[in-house]
């Protein structure tokens, strides 16, 4: 199963990298799988350590697509990291091995600590809606306009239906900048 997280690490000068991932999950064991160059490659390379993120604040995933990085972080408590404030869960994870690959190398993670900080408050349409989108947004130059447009359209119906403000700001920040990059091709 893949789910939809923010992973957070850090360089060896303390410095917090916040990053969109799909992890590949099977019980305690995680594998994040970043294409290369990747500031969270390194981040996990350097330091052996991630915190896994989970969060129903869309604008988090919009945001770190768009160039909006800074959101709010608390020190974890087992590792030397960080997990984001508006996490309903977080799991911080240790390096165990590494797949290499020149495109996408496999980083096996295995689970260190888990903290619960608020409950899953269940499926929204919009938000899925978001994420879709911030994935339509990293593959502009690989898609035609037509089926962005298409897929967009399709993705509205279900987000017009159930966003709230913080799904509509982050949906507006996606295809906002969907458009100026198909402007800009
Ligand atoms: C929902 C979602 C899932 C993503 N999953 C991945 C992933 O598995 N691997 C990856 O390299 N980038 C993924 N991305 C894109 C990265 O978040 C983005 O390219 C980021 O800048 C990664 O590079 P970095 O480690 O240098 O920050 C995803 C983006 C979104 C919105």
């Amino acid at each position: 199963m893949i789910q939809e997280t923010i992973v957070t690490t850090q360089n060896n000068e303390g410095k917090t990298h916040i990053a969109p991932m799909g992890i590949h999950v099977a019980g305690d064991e995680f594998i994040i799988l970043p294409f290369r160059p990747s500031v969270t490659l390194d981040n996990i390379l350097a330091t052996k350590t991630a915190v896994i993120n989970y969060t129903d604040d869309v604008r988090i995933f919009a945001g770190c697509v768009t160039g909006r990085n800074d959101w709010p972080l608390l020190k974890t408590k087992k590792i030397d990291g960080h997990f984001l404030q508006g996490s309903l869960a977080h799991c911080a994870v240790k390096l165990t091995h590494v797949d290499d690959d020149p495109v996408r190398p496999k980083l096996f993670c295995q689970a260190l600590h888990r903290v619960n900080h608020a409950p899953f408050k269940g499926f929204n349409r919009a938000q899925f809606s978001v994420l879709e989108a911030a994935i339509l947004l990293s593959r502009v130059n690989h898609l035609l306009a037509t089926k962005i447009h298409t897929e967009l359209e399709y993705l509205h119906i279900g987000f017009n239906k159930t966003a709230g403000p913080k799904e509509r700001e982050a949906w507006d920040w996606v295809t906002k900048a969907i458009e100026q990059k198909l402007r800009e091709l």
